[in-house]
């Protein structure tokens, strides 16, 4: 069980705004005073650069960085430091696997995606697709956003060795399914291509082990587990990793370049990683995941369960709304109000201090699968109560057109 109370007090943004009820955890989470008291440490006591500076601060805050480095392998059991990239959140890290592979493409590949992605995982591979002259197709899902594994080895058969790649989310942002991603792996291997994991909304929620999962790279962000903005990870198993074209070129990352253009990249992950890195957030990330190990991962999925149980359970009594994704366990929940246009339902809740988001959350050609354009979305975290679902399910009673219509006069 978790102590929310006690939870609850390390975060100042409940001491500013008493009043609020949030769930829209899945587009960021408010951040502990562990993490804040981070930054601020180093800004106030230890602001040198990186890898740079023969000097003793330098020194100390080199092994900061590379210690904080450690702290995500070791959470999300990668089998060394040196499969960690420091990226500035999921759609970079996506964005340098995709473009990072640009060289190992041909003509008529095939590169495989679900309906359900995120922009940040279909527009870089859509670019790079145009440009190596590659075809991009979708695996099917169920309504629920369910993957089904006969599914995909229908596609990969059809296609046969040509797809060299998978790229889906662990957990869809706006179904919230988790994807059974060790079997997805083993399948994908057997065909040759390579798995890529967007995390943005799973390594946060659940468990992650990318080697127990087999996972070939995996993306995610800072800001989404409590951390701070602007940092992300890209995890990639060592070898895979270290093939992969950088994406971006300068200082930090070669070991030496003379005048006719010959560079020497520095080794993996360091040659991924040019310009002065965002240290602060890398350390504040690094405070993140220590907070969420002391609660432990396990309790907190646990939790989200519950409270998406309860509020599913609570939800579901109303005749005016309907539930997209009820039977889903992650603690995402689809809705929206019968007539009501989803953006009228979030300003709406916005009047009683809730928030959640509303609209088509990037993911543009969901609507394929679910028939609609606009959802309202509450994603949940560790440190919501059930008293904030009995808020917003009183709330969502009162959804109708002429209390969404009357907020604007
Ligand atoms: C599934 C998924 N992938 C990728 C992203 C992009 O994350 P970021 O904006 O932190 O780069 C998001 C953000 O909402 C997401 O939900």
């Amino acid at each position: 069980m978790l102590d929310v109370d006690k939870i609850k007090n390390d975060f100042p943004m409940f001491k500013n705004h008493p009043e609020l009820v949030y769930l829209d955890n899945g587009a960021t989470t408010f951040k502990p005073s562990c993490v804040i008291e981070m930054i601020k440490k180093y800004y106030e006591s230890s602001s040198v650069n990186v890898e740079r500076g023969d000097y003793l601060l330098s020194h100390e805050v080199s092994s900061a960085y590379e210690k904080a480095r450690n702290t995500v392998a070791k959470f999300i059991n990668a089998r060394k430091d040196e499969e960690i990239v420091f990226t500035s959140g999921a759609t970079d890290s996506l964005n340098m696997v995709a473009y990072g592979l640009i060289d190992k493409l041909n003509k008529d590949d095939v590169i495989l995606l679900t309906y359900a992605e995120h922009a940040s995982n279909i527009l870089c591979w859509f670019d790079v697709a145009k440009r190596k002259g590659c075809k991009i197709d979708y695996i099917d899902l169920e309504p629920n956003g369910r993957m089904r594994l006969d599914t995909l080895i229908d596609k990969l058969n059809f296609y046969g060795n040509k797809t060299k790649v998978v790229s889906i989310a662990h957990i869809s942002n706006v179904l919230g399914y988790k994807q059974d991603i060790k079997e997805i792996a083993k399948i994908v291997h057997q065909y040759g291509a390579l798995l890529v994991v967007d995390g943005a909304q799973s390594v946060p929620h659940i468990k992650t082990d990318v080697q127990m999962l087999d996972i070939d790279f995996l993306a995610f962000s800072g800001h989404k587990m409590c951390g701070p903005t602007g940092i992300g990870i890209l995890y990639g198993k060592y070898d895979l990793l270290d093939q992969l074209h950088p994406m971006r070129y300068g200082g930090g990352a070669n070991s030496r370049f003379d005048i006719n253009g010959n560079i020497i990249l520095q080794i993996t992950p360091h040659k991924f990683e040019a310009g002065t890195p965002n240290i602060a957030g890398a350390l504040g990330l690094a405070a993140a995941i220590d907070y969420l190990n002391d609660i432990g991962m396990d309790n907190i999925e646990a939790y989200e369960q519950e409270l998406k149980a309860y509020m599913i359970e609570k939800l579901s009594k109303l005749e005016n709304i309907h539930i997209y994704n009820a039977d889903t366990t992650s603690g995402i929940v689809a809705f929206n109000a019968i007539d009501v246009f989803a953006q009228d339902a979030g300003s709406y809740l916005s009047t009683k201090n809730i928030c959640v988001r509303s609209g088509n959350h990037c993911a543009k050609i969901l609507h394929n699968l679910i028939k609609t354009d606009q959802t309202c979305r509450a994603s949940l975290y560790f440190y919501n109560t059930k008293a904030d679902i009995d808020k917003f399910v009183a709330e969502c009673a009162n959804l109708n057109i002429e209390n969404c219509i009357n907020i604007f006069f």
